[in-house]
């Protein structure tokens, strides 16, 4: 059946899509894909907390979910790239709702830019938020999933498929997680623990805009050149939803994907033409 998307950007969603109860944390989920993300499970049932650096906006995003849901995520201050600050998110998480299901991994994306163009500290950088914060987030979590089973999703991106141009961070560490994941969701089977990846491919976001911006800035050529390119690219011809990716991101981690695990799903409007 078709789903009309209604004014909240959460389509046709009603209890029964395999959400209901469960406990989920997602981070980075004060924009963008993460609260999109954070949205969609709160929509589908879940109880939900989420986090971001900012102790504003991430109350304001968990006043919105509320406004368009009628539930209130737990909104809680953190970032990703330190480990104390991933301990606790993850305690006051399971502490407040007594477990933990469900695990949505994001973060910031790493900043653009060619081999030549970076440095030691860059690398570490991108290391510490987009690679070590899953690999942190996953250990603390791992205790009270283990309890039932769980599911844990990890926001990557297409260039796990096919490289991006000017963005050597990205492909490096996106396909770091690809492959953690793999032997994740071999060694957390036997618990039950299911692990994925989602990769968007170019979801109107605010890391779109910058990086679209960023591109005109580099190559000297107007901001609409630039995306009318990248449209080109498309076949679906537009920028994907944040809602779009937000579906993805709840069918892997809800009951609804009881026997995928080891996966990565691409959310690009057919943009990477790879067959696998
Ligand atoms: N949009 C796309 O099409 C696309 C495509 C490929 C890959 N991606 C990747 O998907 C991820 C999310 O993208 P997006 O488009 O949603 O980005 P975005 O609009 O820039 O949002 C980033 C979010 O991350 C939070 N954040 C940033 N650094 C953080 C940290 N150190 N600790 C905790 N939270 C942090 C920000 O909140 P605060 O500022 O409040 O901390 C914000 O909520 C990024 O890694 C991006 O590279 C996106």
């Amino acid at each position: 059946m078709t789903q009309q998307r209604n004014s909240t950007g959460l389509g046709g969603v009603a209890a029964g899509d395999g959400l209901e109860g469960k406990i989920a944390l997602v981070s980075a989920a004060s924009q963008g894909l993460g609260y999109a993300t954070a949205l969609r499970l709160t929509a589908g049932g879940a109880h939900v907390a989420m986090f971001s650096r900012s102790v504003t906006r991430i109350a304001q995003a968990a006043d919105r979910i509320a406004e368009a849901t009628g539930q209130r995520p737990l909104a809680l201050t953190g970032d990703i790239r330190i480990a104390d600050d991933v301990r606790r998110v993850v305690a006051e998480t399971a502490e407040a709702y007594g477990g933990l299901d469900i695990i949505v991994h994001n973060a910031g994306g790493p900043p653009a830019g060619s081999f030549e163009a970076l440095r030691d500290e860059d690398w570490q950088q991108a290391h510490e938020r987009n690679f070590l914060s899953a690999v942190r987030l996953v250990r603390e979590a791992l205790p009270h999933l283990k309890q039932g089973g769980g599911s844990i999703v990890n926001v990557v991106s297409i260039s796990v498929k096919q490289p991006l141009g000017g963005l050597i961070l990205s492909n490096a560490y996106r396909a770091a997680i690809v492959g953690l994941a793999k032997s994740l969701a071999d060694e957390l089977a036997p618990y039950g623990i299911r692990v994925n990846n989602a990769a968007p491919g170019r979801i109107a976001t605010e890391r779109i805009k910058e990086l679209d911006a960023h591109q005109a800035k580099t190559q000297d050529r107007p901001l609409e050149e630039i995306e009318r390119g990248s449209l080109q690219a498309i076949p679906l011809g537009r920028y994907g939803e944040p809602a779009e990716f937000a579906e993805a991101i709840a069918f892997l981690a809800s009951d609804r994907a009881s026997y995928i695990t080891g996966a990565t799903l691409q959310v690009d409007g057919g943009m990477v033409r790879a067959i696998q």
